[in-house]
């Protein structure tokens, strides 16, 4: 039994857990230490343990996470969730600003504008005040339910107080603090595990997890920055959204402004292209919205993006840092990649310490030395690059680097690619190479082969014990436990992983084998086309190129890898150390209405991306292609279709609205 005074005590921790939630994650002024923040959830936990008739679905107790779930739900958007197209500096701002206008008949609206965090998109859905779901971006129509690891976030209100709809979906944007970052980095570390890169792709690496307890453990945080149209929710403009989800304790940025024309949305732009380094999580951008309600409603959306929004983009975060050495790198088919050493320097929320100088050519446009103060930038975000260095900051001691005539790492001679600008090891017994490419064979993408990292295979290639892919599926545990830093139990692991991967399909093998331009990809595309390899290595350049995403240099690049007899004699090889070598293919699951039917999708679409109804087709049967001919049964048309919708006229092929696509696709037509 449940005493008074206990069901008492639950509800006031309840609440004063959820008041330092707010306090320490909305308002950013906690009033208590972390220390006395776990005594309290402790005491929560305790309770409900005791009596777990207290585990209400709004209790702080649910953020610690639940059991690890099985996958994610898909499921479909009330309202899409549509991107923003983007500007790069104020002319853009200004067209944008011209095009509203245009829209609103000469009006001139007011702006609002906001920090564009750089994060993970999500909706929140609430019904009647508690929290419901969240659900992730996706294709814009369905995303993931990730609602088990959401609700860790101690920002999110999982009640909201007050006046509430029957249905709320706000829109917001997960992410995760530098210094969060910082610390989770420093426990990887500890424990030998690769630093996470960036905030960003770690926050949708870890809404992606399925244990909302490790969720848990990471601290993601969150702002809100719409309200999706739905019944029941009458907005007067941006500014009350911005209010309301204030006063429903949803946290929202406090760093916006309302702008009553584009002058001054672009003098608020540009003083934060430099307050952004102030903040301590990342920020790409600015986004500039129409205020009124009435106002987005007339100006509506095209098929990817609203009209009364667009975000302008900041240039790419740059770092100065002194270049201590350049190393050169030999990839997997031999490209010599010169590689900046630097001292360590924070730029987009990671230190960095090393760079990309792309190739010899550049270095020496840019005529960077070692020694030299350089300015390094993030390119996609990921891999860092040095832009040039500072001239007035060059010491008289700054040393030119070489380019070197031979690799080295096996000495031979290099060359420079006939059309490109790499210079290239030819030898392709080079040791550096063997190295990449087993590497690569093995990571977890390509055959997975669990404890073939690149310590096991440097040892296994000097030893020439190793020359090639073949050559491991040979190996046993006598020779490996041989090997520094490896025991009978890891050498008879390692064994037992290599055969299993013998089982991997065609589409990972290929991937595999680090044919030029076959990604996972092509990979996949390849496999599932002729379902196993003899089929695969007889066809032609133009057989392959008819492919449905299969370009011609992709094209003659897999036909130039299954020619070379020594590439046949490998696959050989593999087959005779018995690897499957074929595609399981999927059976086909439900209806086939567009069983063999070949189409052309044209112009922008309404409901569907333009990947998303290629998958739709595929689903059904059907075979998605990119050009019109006479052997295309149909051509689906959207907007502003051009020259596609010209062709199948003239060539007479059947052609379909989306409306009737869908009445085909569910076997209505
Ligand atoms: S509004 C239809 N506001 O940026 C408009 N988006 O590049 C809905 N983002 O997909 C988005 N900060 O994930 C909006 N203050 C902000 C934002 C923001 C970040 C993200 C959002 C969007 C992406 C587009």
């Amino acid at each position: 039994m449940i005493s008074e005074k206990q069901r008492k005590r639950h509800a006031t921790l309840c609440a004063e857990i959820e008041r330092h939630n707010r306090l320490y994650y909305v308002e950013a002024q906690p009033e208590i230490s972390d220390f006395d923040y776990d005594a309290l959830m402790r005491e929560l936990l305790e309770l409900e343990e005791h009596h777990p008739e207290l585990r209400t679905p709004d209790s702080p107790s649910q953020r610690v996470g639940g059991a690890p779930i099985d996958g994610f739900e898909t499921v479909a958007h009330t309202v899409p969730m549509l991107s923003i197209d983007n500007t790069y500096n104020a002319n853009e701002l200004r067209e944008f600003d011209a095009r509203v206008r245009r829209g609103l008949g000469g009006e001139a609206p007011a702006y609002v504008v906001e920090l564009k965090i750089d994060g993970v998109a999500i909706s929140l859905r609430y019904e009647n005040g508690l929290f419901a779901r969240a659900v992730t971006r996706g294709d814009g129509l369905r995303g993931d339910d990730v609602s088990h690891n959401v609700k860790t976030i101690r920002a999110l209100p999982l009640r909201l107080d007050g006046d509430t709809p029957a249905v709320l979906e706000a829109r917001g944007e997960v992410f995760m603090r530098d210094k969060e970052l910082e610390r989770l980095n420093k426990l990887r570390e500890a424990e030998g595990e690769e630093p996470f890169r960036n905030p960003r792709n770690t926050t949708a690496g870890t809404l992606k997890l399925l244990d909302p307890k490790a969720v848990a453990q990471r601290h993601l945080e969150l702002f809100c920055y719409e309200i999706a149209p739905l019944p029941g929710v009458e907005l007067v403009s941006h500014s009350d959204t911005l209010a309301r989800l204030r006063r429903w304790d949803l946290p929202v940025n406090a760093n916006h402004r309302r702008c009553a024309n584009i002058d001054e949305v672009i003098a608020y732009c540009d003083a934060w292209a430099t307050r952004r380094y102030e903040l301590d999580y990342e920020i790409d951008g600015m986004v500039v919205k129409v205020d009124a309600a009435a106002h987005r409603q007339r100006l509506g959306a095209t098929s990817k993006a609203p009209r009364w929004v667009i975000a302008y983009k900041f240039p790419a975060q740059v770092a100065r840092t002194r270049l201590l050495d350049i190393k050169v790198q030999v990839g997997k088919s031999g490209a010599l990649t010169p590689v900046a050493e630097m001292e360590p320097v924070k730029l987009a929320g990671t230190v960095v310490k090393r760079a990309t100088l792309h190739n010899f050519e550049d270095l020496a446009k840019k005529d960077v030395r070692i020694g030299d103060v350089v300015e390094v930038q993030k390119a996609g975000e990921i891999i860092p690059q040095v832009l040039g260095y500072v001239a007035s900051e060059r010491p008289a001691s700054a040393k030119p680097f070489s380019i070197p005539r031979v690799c080295p790492v096996c000495h031979t001679a290099v060359h420079k690619d006939a059309d490109g600008v790499y210079l290239r090891c030819l030898n392709l017994a080079c040791p550096a190479q063997v190295k990449e490419r087993l590497f690569h064979f093995a990571s977890r993408k390509a055959m997975d082969i669990d404890g073939l990292g690149p310590a096991v295979i440097e040892q296994l290639v000097d030893r020439g014990l190793v020359r090639g892919p073949a050559d491991l599926y040979r190996l046993n545990a006598d020779t490996l436990k041989d090997l520094e830093r490896m025991g009978e139990k890891s050498a008879a692991n390692l064994v037992r992983a290599i055969a299993s991967s013998k089982a991997r399909p065609l589409s990972r093998l290929l991937f595999a084998l680090g044919i030029r331009h076959v990604g996972q990809h092509t990979g996949e595309v390849l496999a599932a086309h002729y379902g196993e390899v003899d089929r695969l290595m007889a066809a032609s350049v133009e057989e392959l190129q008819e492919i449905y995403d299969i370009g011609a240099v992709v094209a003659q690049s897999v036909h130039d890898f299954f020619e070379t007899p020594e590439n046949r004699a490998l696959v050989e090889e593999l087959r005779a150390l018995g690897l499957i070598l074929t595609e399981q293919r999927a059976a086909p699951s439900g209806a086939q209405p567009l069983a063999g039917k070949t189409f052309v999708v044209t112009g922008t679409l309404r409901h569907f991306t333009r990947d998303g109804i290629h998958e739709r087709i595929k689903a059904l049967g059907g075979k998605p292609t990119s050009s019109v001919s006479r052997s295309t049964d149909y051509l689906v048309v959207g907007e502003d279709a051009g020259s596609k919708l010209a062709k199948a006229q003239a060539l007479g092929v059947a052609i379909l609205t989306e409306e009737k696509f869908q009445a085909l696709a569910e076997d209505r037509g």
